[in-house]
């Protein structure tokens, strides 16, 4: 019978639609674990996603690059910085403890492969892409007032940015959300403001092959790509973990 049919091929792509889901999961999961523990010599985390994921928010070419040539050269100069230093022995999140006593090539090279990592474990296909929780929306009303609140204010502080750098949406040690701007690769761990949940690259590399000079487009489209489960995840992680001090 034809319903049958139809029927059975609704429920295997809803099936695989899942599965392919919880794969993402996992290697956003993974690509910002991998980065957490490893020390000198670092790598460039296997991208949890094609380049062409993101289209149309984000354009395949724009993907490409960020990811193997600028993501890359954080990562090798990163290596070379820090060979031969006593910061050879440091995770990440330890340099960053130390930010404001590192050579500027060790702190901004750090940052560029973290920032990086945690931006591709942040965002997803806006492909059947599910907007935040019950349980996210109350928390942002909650801070900002209302979720377009939120979106304004997160836009604000990203277009509002002085050339290069960061806007952030990190929890803070009473436990509330905030905004933050960080210039070129500094963040919220280096600047000891809370655990980052969700990050958007404003550096002209992330969007002006598509959008030229048009950050705020580029923020509008962000919103496609945010992948709030993966941003809920860290929330319930960092409300749990120990608060930068
Ligand atoms: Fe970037």
């Amino acid at each position: 019978m034809n319903w049958r049919k139809g029927f059975y091929g609704v429920a295997v792509a809803a099936v695989l639609t899942i599965i392919t889901a919880m794969q993402l999961q996992s290697k956003q999961q993974t690509i910002l674990t991998q980065v957490n523990s490893e020390k000198w010599p670092f790598s460039l985390p296997a991208l949890p996603f094609s380049y062409d994921a993101l289209e149309p928010a984000i354009d395949a070419k724009t993907v490409d690059i960020h990811y193997s040539r600028h993501h890359k050269a954080y990562v090798d100069a990163l290596n070379k910085a820090l060979a031969g230093t006593k910061w050879s022995g440091y995770r990440l999140e330890e340099l960053f403890a130390v930010a404001d006593t590192l050579p500027p090539a060790i702190r901004n090279n750090s940052g560029g492969h973290w920032n990086h990592t945690f931006y591709w474990n942040c965002i997803r296909s806006p492909m059947a892409n599910p907007g935040p929780s019950k349980k996210m929306l109350t928390l942002l009303e909650k801070n900002f007032g209302s979720f377009e609140e939120f979106k304004a204010k997160f836009k604000e502080t990203g277009v509002t940015e002085f050339g290069s750098g960061w806007a952030w949406l990190v929890v803070k040690p009473d436990g509330s959300l905030a905004l933050y701007a960080s210039n070129d690769q500094a963040n919220p761990l280096t600047e000891k403001l809370g655990k980052p949940i969700l990050a958007c690259d404003v550096w002209e590399h992330a969007y002006y092959l598509k959008y030229l000079n048009r950050r705020d487009e580029y923020m509008d489209a962000f919103w496609n790509v945010v992948n709030w489960q993966r941003v809920e995840e860290l929330l319930d992680s960092a409300v749990s973990l120990p608060q930068p001090k």
